[in-house]
């Protein structure tokens, strides 16, 4: 059986988790986005991507395993102490930048920037400001979400959320789009050029 079998785990990856469970974070990507990702990223040689909800780095370091030297990944939390874990585990990696702040305010501020590839894991980029990250998309660049399959942890109210923000994405025609059943479910849009 070949399905889910996803390679090599990053090196930042085994401590990365450890001290995700210590600090009781649980809302960590799963490996097999982290993977689909690395793919991703690294099929855009000196791209510049984006990550909103840094979380504790899990995300971050898959995609850093795919970047080449010349790409470049800001990753956006508002949260001091999970991001503090992914500053402690990849801040040495020059090809990163962590900013402290909110996604809403971080994608206002990025208005007329172009990204390569956004992995959008916070509510805004998401479930809000859909059209302000759509348009950071590079043409061929691509939007990234996970967590649309129904997850132990969501809130009630939550799941009635996500056929909603699919359908937004899919009907919008400067981007193909298509859903996987893949680890949490993910949705990936890719705008035309
Ligand atoms: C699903 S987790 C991110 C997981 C991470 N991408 C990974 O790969 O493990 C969502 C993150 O979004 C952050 N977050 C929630 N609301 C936010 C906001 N308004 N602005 C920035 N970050 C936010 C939370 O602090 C949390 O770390």
């Amino acid at each position: 059986m070949l399905t889910g079998r996803i390679g090599d785990a990053p090196p930042a990856l085994a401590g990365i988790l450890r001290e995700t469970a210590r600090i009781g974070f649980t809302m960590a990507s799963e490996e097999q986005v982290g993977a689909l990702l690395r793919g991703l990223v690294a099929s855009k040689p000196a791209g510049r991507f984006l990550e909103l909800g840094t979380g504790t780095g899990v995300g971050a370091a898959w995609m850093l395993d795919g970047m080449d030297a010349r790409s470049h990944l800001d990753t956006v939390d508002n949260d001091a102490t999970t991001s503090s874990v992914a500053r402690k585990h990849l801040g040495g990696d020059a090809r990163v930048t962590f900013h402290l702040s909110d996604a809403a305010e971080y994608l206002t501020r990025a208005a007329g920037d172009q990204y390569d590839l956004v992995y959008a894991d916070a509510w805004p980029g998401k479930f809000s400001h859909l059209d302000l990250v759509l348009d950071l998309i590079r043409p061929g660049g691509i939007y990234f979400v996970d967590d649309l399959l129904p997850q132990p942890n969501w809130p009630s109210g939550h799941a009635e959320k996500i056929p909603l923000l699919v359908a937004d994405l899919e009907r919008r025609p400067q981007f193909t789009s298509v859903t996987l059943a893949w680890a949490s479910g993910v949705m990936m849009l890719v705008k035309r050029t």
